[in-house]
């Protein structure tokens, strides 16, 4: 490995390498991402080990402090909670310049935040991923900040595909939506499982039957998804039959005014409204 790697315009500085972190990081490396251009930031040494162990070539280092003054990634990934990020952003201020733009993945966090952080001059993307991303079917909405160029978009597009989808957009007021919607998302589908797993053993099925009905149940309805172009909704009345078992049970979960709808409508609100309060 060159000293010099850290320079090109291709270089990447992930900074916290946890779940989401990690999510990327795996992902860049199956796209075949070289890893001589891979910097990591993270504090927590067995993540720093599992990481070195994943590729020898990546700079895993315990915090800024530790980073070579010649690196100057292309891209900086902001990969750390947003309660966090405040103290996080400011030691990276000297890596702010027109060839490199940070990227960050945090929930609720502005890009009018990080310019306030590293100044005007940063250039920013604000994206949002979901866990997905762990196994390549993330997908993520991002939005540029001011003087964003269009071969920085792209690097950011190649870096957040390599998980997933990515969908851009320049409306940055619908981040918070999005965060409650597919960034919170995959939460709201596996408390599915766990509840209509409760549910088969309430109605006396053993648990780990249970769990393994709901849990292929939720997985094999997703797979059918993905695989047929027909709406949730036309697939759910394939499985409907007039008078019989489906519709019994949905005309309990589809009931006005408090069914799952409305209870959802709920849902996706609470999480935009804690989106919006993470900015402040
Ligand atoms: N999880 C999701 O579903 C999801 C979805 C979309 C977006 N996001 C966003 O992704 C970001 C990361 O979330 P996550 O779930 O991956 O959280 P996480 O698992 O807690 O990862 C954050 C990592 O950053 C490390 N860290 C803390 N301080 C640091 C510092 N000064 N420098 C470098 N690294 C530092 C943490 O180490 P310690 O544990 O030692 O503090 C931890 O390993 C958040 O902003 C979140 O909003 C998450």
């Amino acid at each position: 490995m060159d000293a010099s790697d850290g320079a090109r315009a291709d270089s990447i500085l992930l900074v916290g390498c946890g779940r989401m972190g990690q999510a990327l990081l795996n992902g860049w490396l199956d796209r075949g991402v070289d890893p001589s251009t891979l910097s990591v930031i993270e504090p927590e040494v067995a993540i720093r080990d599992r990481v070195a162990a994943r590729h020898p070539d990546i700079r895993a280092l315990e915090s800024a402090a530790a980073l070579d003054p010649d690196v100057q990634p292309g891209v900086v990934v902001l990969a750390v909670k947003p309660q966090v990020m405040d103290p996080v952003v400011g030691s990276y201020r000297r890596l702010v310049r027109p060839e490199s733009v940070f990227l960050s993945i945090a929930a609720g966090r502005t890009i009018a935040s990080f310019q306030r952080l590293l100044g005007e001059a940063a250039r920013v993307v604000r994206a949002m991923p979901n866990t997905p991303a762990a196994v390549h079917r993330g997908i993520t909405v991002a939005c540029a900040g001011p003087g964003v160029s269009s071969e920085q978009r792209r690097a950011c597009t190649r870096l957040l595909e390599a998980v997933g989808s990515v969908v851009w957009t320049d409306d940055e007021s619908l981040m918070d939506a999005v965060t409650a919607v597919s960034g919170s998302g995959p939460a709201y589908v596996f408390l599915l499982a766990e509840t209509l797993a409760e549910a088969g053993v309430a109605a006396g099925l053993p648990a780990e039957l249970a769990a393994r009905l709901a849990r292929e149940t939720v997985t094999g309805a997703a797979a059918l998804l993905a695989a047929e172009g027909a709406s949730p909704a036309a697939l759910r009345r394939g499985v409907m039959s007039p008078g019989g078992t489906t519709e019994a049970a949905l005309r309990v979960l589809m009931a006005e005014p408090d069914g799952l709808a409305a209870l959802m409508r709920e849902a996706v609100d609470a999480a935009k409204e804690r989106s919006r309060a993470l900015a402040s």
